[in-house]
């Protein structure tokens, strides 16, 4: 078994994006590269948490020592999030998607009629992973952090969604293009709590990870 701080505590780590599947061959999908993730799982692990990494499709290879498991959808990620018993602390990164087509064709859409036309999408809400973990109950781990990619009022944004989802701490990041966050090796964030927010320096996505991982021995071992 493992030793570090944070042995004996397990870890729930959400990451990447979901695909959400049009038909057989199409999906509505996102940005994210699963790194902040894969980056955050590790360096929980590296302390000795028991981690269970969810992750969307990636191109990354899963760290050493975690628990694995690979899905596609947000309704997938939420069934094995909820589904994998008890955890000491939870950590959404994963920009799940936050609608699906309402249907998902059984064949792929053909183009008909008109030169012109174009099938509307209907869009229908997934399930909210991070709030349903973050609400109030018997299981609720000790300390759920939830992620807020935002492209403008980056701070006003993640307060708000601090509060309206009930978890402890949101990372906020301004994933604007220019930042080259969203996909890139860097990070710049905010770290959110109930009563304070801290503007964190720029620094490569596992310095964030590490960071954090370490705020979050602290907070537990309080
Ligand atoms: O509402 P929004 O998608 O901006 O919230 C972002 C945060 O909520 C992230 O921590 C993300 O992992 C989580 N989330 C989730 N399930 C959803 C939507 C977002 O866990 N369906």
């Amino acid at each position: 078994s493992k030793v570090g701080p944070l042995a004996g505590r397990r870890a729930l780590v959400t990451a990447g994006p979901t695909h959400e599947p049009l038909d057989p061959v199409r999906y509505l999908a996102n940005r994210s590269s699963g790194q902040q993730g894969f980056a955050l799982a590790a360096a929980l692990a590296d302390l000795g948490a028991d981690v269970t990494l969810v992750s969307g499709p990636v191109s990354l290879p899963p760290p050493a020592g975690v628990t694995y498991l690979a899905c596609e959808t947000a309704r997938e990620m939420h069934a094995l999030a909820m589904g994998s018993g008890h955890f000491d602390v939870a950590v959404c990164t994963a920009a799940v998607a936050d609608w699906r087509p309402e249907h998902e064709a059984g064949q792929k859409i053909k183009k008909t009629g008109a030169p012109d036309a174009a099938p509307p999408i209907k869009l229908v809400p997934n399930p909210d992973i991070l709030a349903e973990l973050a609400a109030p109950g018997p299981g609720r781990p000790k300390l759920v952090v939830g992620f807020a990619a935002e492209t403008e009022n980056v701070i006003a944004h993640a307060t708000a969604k601090r509060q309206r989802k009930q978890c402890d701490w949101i990372v906020a990041n301004d994933v604007s293009p220019q930042t080259g966050i969203m996909g890139g090796q860097e990070n710049q964030v905010v770290l959110i709590t109930a009563d304070s927010v801290e503007a964190w320096p720029r620094m490569s996505k596992a310095d964030v990870a590490n960071q954090l991982a370490e705020r979050i021995t602290v907070w537990l071992s309080e």
